[in-house]
Parts: structure tokens; sequence; C-alpha cells
């Protein structure tokens, strides 16, 4: 638990997404139903266009977007996001696909306090393409690893693994669907643990 914080609060995140959301939905859900004691001050994007944006201001959240300019270093776009997460008193940062690397500066403001979750078995199948790449490579087992984020590529303190079964026949969307599914369970439940137990 942070230090800072009273016993019994509900530390506040700070939820980053490029698409979809359904993990942000996922744990906000899980906040409502009282599984995740938690409050989501912020739903963080790189695309306006994003669905899970719209999703989330329905659920009354508060929303950024804030694009990412070509041929601008991508601390500019960061210094926004930092500011804005700092000004909701974000205790933790959740990556729920957000799909831009993170700078080192990015890293530094929030050292130990950002979280994200790949479809994968970590250190196997990093990258953007995980579900394809475990089909690809014809693996057997793959899954979902959530972890703390450092300022290597899907790298930093592995905190929960689950694995999923590739079936014979599996197409990168039938996969898709248990590993979403495993995430929508796995990433709220470790993000409980990891807010109100030791490590
Ligand atoms: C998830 O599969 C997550 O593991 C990866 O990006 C995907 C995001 O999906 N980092 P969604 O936007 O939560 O539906």
């Amino acid at each position: 638990m942070n230090a800072d914080m009273n016993a019994g609060e509900k530390p506040g995140m700070a939820i980053m997404i490029s698409g979809t959301g359904s993990n942000m939905d996922a744990i906000i859900s899980a906040t409502r139903r009282g599984l995740l004691a938690a409050r989501t001050v912020l739903v963080v994007s790189d695309r306006p266009d994003a669905p899970g944006l719209k999703k989330a201001r329905t659920k009354g959240i508060k929303t950024l977007a804030v694009p990412y300019e070509k041929g601008v270093p991508r601390e500019k776009a960061e210094s926004a996001i930092i500011g804005a997460i700092k000004a909701e008193r974000a205790e933790w940062v959740v990556l729920a696909g957000f799909m831009k690397l993170l700078t080192p500066n990015f890293i530094q403001a929030f050292r130990n306090r950002i979280v994200n979750i790949h479809p994968a078995l970590l250190p196997s199948f990093p990258g953007a393409h995980a579900i394809r790449d475990a089909l690809a490579a014809r693996a057997d087992i793959t899954g979902v690893t959530v972890h703390m984020v450092d300022e290597l590529m899907d790298h930093g303190t592995i905190i929960a693994q689950e694995e999923v079964a590739i079936l014979p026949g599996d197409t990168e969307e039938s996969l898709a669907a248990r590993i979403h599914a495993t995430e929508h369970k796995l990433y709220p439940r470790t993000l409980q643990q990891l807010f109100h137990e030791d490590f």
C-alpha cells in the first residue's frame, strides 16, 4: 500500500488506452462491484477516436485525448499526460492496451506505479502481435501477464500470469477471445492485490 494513503482509502488510478478498452471496462466494473477498491480518476488515450474513451465518458469518468504528433518527440504528448495524471492525484497508472511506448521520462515520473497487461506469458512473445506470434510459433500454451513497467518494452517485474491453452484449429480471433476473457478477470484481481496487499 502507498505509504501516503490512509487505511481504507481507495487509491486513484489513471487508465491509459488506445482502442476498445475492454480491460478498462472490466477494471471499472470491478471497482463498481466492490471487487477492486480503487477509483478511476482519469482515462487517457493517444487516440481521440478510441472507442474506450466514449465508454468511459458514458460511465461518467473524466477522459483526456492526447494525440501524438508525427515528427514531434513523444515527450511532448507525455508531458501533457503526466500533468493531467498528477493534477488528478492518481497514485497508479494502469496501461490497458496503450500502444505507444513510454519514454524514460514518463517511467521516471511514476516509477514503480505503472502496471501493464500483455496477452502472452512474458518473456515469451513481447510486442504488439503477441497472440498472432504465439499461433505462428505453434505454441501449445500462451497466456496473460500483468507486470510492472520499466524502460524496456513489455518488461519489468512480473506480478501475475495465467496460462491459456492454444487449441487445435484456433484462429487469432478464437484465441484472442479466450485471452481477453482471462485478462478481464486477472487484471482487476491482480490490481486489488497490488494496491492492498504486500508483494
Ligand atoms: C489487451 O489484449 C492487452 O493485453 C493488450 O492490449 C489489448 C487491449 O484490449 N495490451 P482492450 O482495449 O482492453 O480491449
